[in-house]
């Protein structure tokens, strides 16, 4: 925490960003004690680091290492150190496209937080969205969940259904929840930061 006891958060990307501004705006409207201390992307071009430095927050791109799917050993322990010395508290994924095992893990543990787009365990990995479509499931919604060492698997603390819509494109489904995202994503973090989840086993519990 820093000295006005407000969480340090570092957000990692891959993508627009629409997360990260939702989660920043909860910050700056006092509805989420929290600082955004740093935002890192493995996609030179994505729009997160515009979003960020139009913000004025540190926001820089870290190369991701040699594999397509997840950070590298070395990459990893540069992702770990920028965080470290950002002094952030928590570690939240907006859009991170990439697996986080060991190193990173070990680093941050039980603080590493991820939004999915669907009611986990369906559709973990890409595109859920459009998973939940080509399913036909007539319910999916929205995740947020803490990280451990599987895909979409760690201990979830929110979860919010949408329904589908019989005439739902991918896009128009990804829309809608991705306004549910912007919802909830802050909400869960305002409930961590102030250490309301506590987590029990695979189960977490809201504590007052
Ligand atoms: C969000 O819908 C998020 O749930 C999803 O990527 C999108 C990022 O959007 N994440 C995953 O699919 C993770 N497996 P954003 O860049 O606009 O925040």
């Amino acid at each position: 925490m820093s000295l006005q006891g407000k969480a340090r958060l570092g957000v990692l990307g891959s993508g627009k960003g629409s997360n990260f501004v939702a989660i920043a705006e909860a910050c700056r409207r006092g509805l989420l004690d929290a600082e955004v201390a740093v935002v890192l992307s493995d996609v030179p071009e994505a729009g997160i680091l515009e979003r960020a430095a139009e913000r004025g927050i540190p926001a820089r791109y870290l190369e991701p290492g040699r594999f397509r799917t997840r950070l590298d050993e070395e990459a990893e322990q540069r992702y770990v150190a920028a965080l470290q010395e950002a002094g952030v508290d928590w570690v939240v994924l907006a859009g991170f496209m990439r697996i986080l095992k060991g190193t990173f893990l070990r680093a941050f543990p039980l603080q590493v937080v991820n939004i999915h787009p669907s009611l986990l365990p369906s559709f973990p990995g890409l595109e859920a969205w459009k998973q939940a479509l080509d399913y036909g499931v007539k319910v999916t919604g929205v995740t947020v969940h803490l990280v451990d060492q599987g895909i979409d698997t760690g201990p979830i603390v929110l979860q919010e259904p949408v329904r589908v819509h019989e005439d739902d494109t991918p896009a128009s489904l990804h829309a809608r929840i991705q306004e549910v995202e912007h919802r909830i994503y802050p909400e869960a973090l305002q409930l961590l930061v102030h250490g309301r989840i506590r987590v029990e086993g695979r189960r977490t519990r809201r504590v007052d």
